[in-house]
């Protein structure tokens, strides 16, 4: 039976829109509605009540859509705020496990690294999640608390003096404990994915969160038969600033995503 009510997916902010990608990749004819929380983003930095407070109302708004599931496409809201999920009336996925598993299973010398927010890399999510899959992996966790304003402030290019300083400051313990792979724990830091390749060298396996959960996500929907054959629109909403979203939005999806309709909301209502 298909179902054609909308894909919901979450983010602080831009960063979400490296999921969206990756959905539309897999699931081309879905419709998808995106609320990116522009208005108070960063959120790793905040406490982990306010975290779980955003997360709901986010849910909300994307409730008030009715959509048939829901993807926090968040680091920080996937590792601390994933219980405001339970409570929730429509399947719910979140970027933490997928990655951790695809890193469990892909490395080479069991060294696994994390990147993510404050927030992320407290909850200690991932580490967990890796040793679930395996107890003899080592992991290390890196907070990388600039990665999401370079982002946010459209910084991401390699040949960037800023970015690419900023990236070997965080990413120098990681090469100094020899991890062969990274698992980019925030949805912003595929943008910067260039830089990263840059500063680490091809030996070392990027997990990318987005792809990891675009295929869970495919995977439900067609075993549950919750496809949609003929959709394939996409409805962007933020809490801020949608004339900078709109140009950065471009950037991160491409031009072939129709980002006209985007729509600010005050999502304090909710
Ligand atoms: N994209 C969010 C994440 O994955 C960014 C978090 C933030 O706003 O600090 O963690």
């Amino acid at each position: 039976m298909a179902d054609k009510r909308p894909i919901g997916v979450f983010d602080s902010g831009l960063g979400g829109l490296t999921v969206v990608k990756e959905i539309i990749k897999e699931l081309p004819n879905e419709d998808i509605i995106y609320f990116g929380d522009t208005g108070r983003v960063p959120y790793g930095t905040r406490s982990v009540d306010t975290i779980k407070k955003y997360a709901k109302q986010d849910e909300a708004f994307l409730l008030s859509h009715n959509v048939k599931l829901i993807v926090a496409a968040c680091g920080t809201v996937s590792s601390v705020a994933g219980d405001t999920a339970l409570s929730l009336p429509v399947p719910f996925f979140e970027v933490v496990s997928h990655a951790a598993k695809e890193a469990a299973k892909l490395t080479r010398n069991g060294k696994i690294a994390v990147i993510g927010t404050n927030a992320t890399i407290k909850s200690e999510q991932h580490k967990a999640e890796i040793l679930k899959v395996n107890p003899n992996l080592s992991v290390i966790n890196c907070a990388c608390p600039l990665f999401v304003p370079l982002v946010e402030e459209g910084w991401h290019k390699a040949d960037d003096i800023v970015v690419l300083e900023t990236v070997k400051r965080y990413l120098k313990p990681i090469i100094d404990f020899g991890a062969d792979t990274l698992i980019l724990g925030c949805t912003h830091y595929p943008v910067l994915q260039d830089a990263i390749r840059k500063v680490l060298g091809d030996g070392v396996t990027l997990i990318n969160a987005g792809t990891t959960t675009a295929k869970a996500v495919a995977d439900f929907i067609r075993k549950e038969n919750l496809e949609n054959q003929n959709g394939g629109e996409r409805k962007f909403f933020v809490s801020d600033k949608p004339a900078f979203f709109k140009e950065q939005a471009g950037v991160l999806l491409g031009p072939d995503v129709d980002t006209a309709k985007i729509e600010k909301v005050d999502i304090n209502s909710l």
